[in-house]
C-alpha cells in the first residue's frame, strides 16, 4: 500500500499555551520537555515517520524557540565539537536535518480553523496533514503498529476524502473536544455526519472525541474563508470540517496506539511520568522517589 500520498503536514503552533502559565509566558508550551525532548518533536517525528515531507508550522510571535530548535546551532557545535563531544554533537546535527520545515505567521489569534487557513498558499493543491503537536501519540513498537498520521493516510488511500482520529472518551470528558455523529462502518472506521465543538454532556451527538490528526481536502479553505467564529470565540476548525462532510465524505478512524494529553499540566506531568517509567535508565529514579514517598508516608500514618 502506498502511503505516500499526503506530504505536506501542517503544525498550528502559535496558541498561547494559557493552560501552562506561568511557565508558558517566555516558553513556547511545544517546547516544553517530554523526558528529554521538546513535545513537538513527537508531532514531527510522526508526520516523517508517515511519509510526510513537507512540514509548516503555523507560528506566532512568541514562538521562535521552534525555530531555533529545528535550526543548526553552529556555536554549540562547534563547542561540543572542540570538547569530543561528539555522541552529542551528531545529535544536535541530526536535529537539525530531521526535516525542511516552513514558517508561517499567524497574526491574531483567532482560532484553529485561522491557523489551517494559514496554511492555504502552501496546501491548496492537495490533500494535506494536520498534527496537534499537544496529543503526543507514541505507537506501541512490539505490535509494531504505523504511526496515526500513517494510519489516516491509509484509510485516505483505501477510501479517498478526509480522514479524522476519534477516540471513545468518558462521558465526563466529551465537553473537552470536538464530538462527532457518526455512521460506523467495519474495522473502526465511521463515516462523519455532524460533529460540534466542545459540547456539553447533554449536547453530545456521542462519546466519540476528535483527536488532534487529521488529512483534508482543499476544499476546506474555501468553507474556512467564509467560517464565522463559533465555541469560545474563535474560528473552530470542526465547524469547517462539519460543512465539508456535507459537500465530500469525511472518515473518522479510532486509532491505534496510546495517546498522551500534552494539552493540560496534568496530562503532561502524567506523561512524562509515564515515560520515564518506560526509559530503562529512568525507571529506577522514579520508582525509588514514589518508594521514598510511600515509605514517609506509611512512618508518619504509623
Ligand atoms: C482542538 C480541537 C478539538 C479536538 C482537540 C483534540 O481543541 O478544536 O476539536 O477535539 O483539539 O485535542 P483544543 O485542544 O485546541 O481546545
Amino acid at each position: 500500500m502506498d502511503t505516500l500520498t499526503v506530504k505536506k503536514c501542517l503544525f498550528p503552533v502559535a496558541g498561547l499555551g494559557t493552560r501552562f502559565l506561568p511557565v508558558t509566558k517566555e516558553i513556547a508550551k511545544e517546547m516544553l520537555p517530554l523526558v528529554n525532548r521538546p513535545i513537538i518533536s513527537y508531532g514531527v517525528e510522526e508526520a516523517l515517520n508517515s511519509g510526510c515531507s513537507d512540514l509548516i508550522m503555523i507560528t506566532g510571535r512568541a514562538k521562535r524557540s521552534i525555530e531555533n530548535y529545528f535550526d543548526r546551532s553552529f556555536e554549540l557545535e562547534h563547542l561540543l565539537k572542540t570538547r569530543g563531544k561528539d555522541e552529542l554533537y551528531e545529535k544536535m546535527v541530526a536535529i537539525s536535518n530531521m526535516a525542511e520545515i516552513l514558517y508561517v505567521r499567524q497574526r491574531e489569534p483567532l482560532g484553529l480553523g485561522h491557523a489551517v487557513l494559514c496554511g492555504e498558499p502552501f496546501c491548496r493543491d492537495g490533500y494535506f496533514g494536520v498534527i496537534l503537536p499537544d496529543d503526543v501519540f507514541i505507537s506501541d513498537k512490539e505490535e509494531a503498529t504505523p504511526p496515526v498520521m500513517a494510519q489516516l493516510i491509509d484509510v485516505h488511500n483505501r477510501l479517498g476524502g478526509s480522514v479524522i482520529a476519534l477516540e471513545h472518551v468518558a462521558r465526563e470528558d466529551v465537553s473537552r473536544y470536538g464530538i462527532i455523529r457518526s455512521e460506523v462502518l467495519s474495522d473502526g472506521i465511521h463515516r462523519i455526519l455532524d460533529m460540534v465543538e466542545k459540547p456539553s454532556i447533554e449536547e453530545a451527538p456521542s462519546r466519540y472525541a476528535i483527536m488532534g490528526r487529521y488529512v483534508l481536502s482543499p476544499s476546506i479553505f474555501e468553507i474556512l474563508t467564509k467560517q464565522g467564529a463559533g465555541a469560545g470565540g474563535e474560528i473552530q476548525l470542526t465547524d469547517a470540517i462539519k460543512t465539508l462532510a456535507k459537500q465530500e465524505p469525511v472518515w473518522g478512524v479510532v486509532y491505534r496506539g496510546r495517546r498522551f494529553d500534552c494539552g493540560t499540566q496534568k496530562g503532561w506531568l502524567a506523561a512524562n511520568v509515564q515515560l520515564a517509567l518506560e526509559d530503562p535508565e529512568l525507571r529506577g529514579v522514579v520508582l525509588d522517589i514514589v518508594k521514598k514517598v510511600g515509605d514517609t508516608s506509611s512512618g508518619q500514618k504509623g
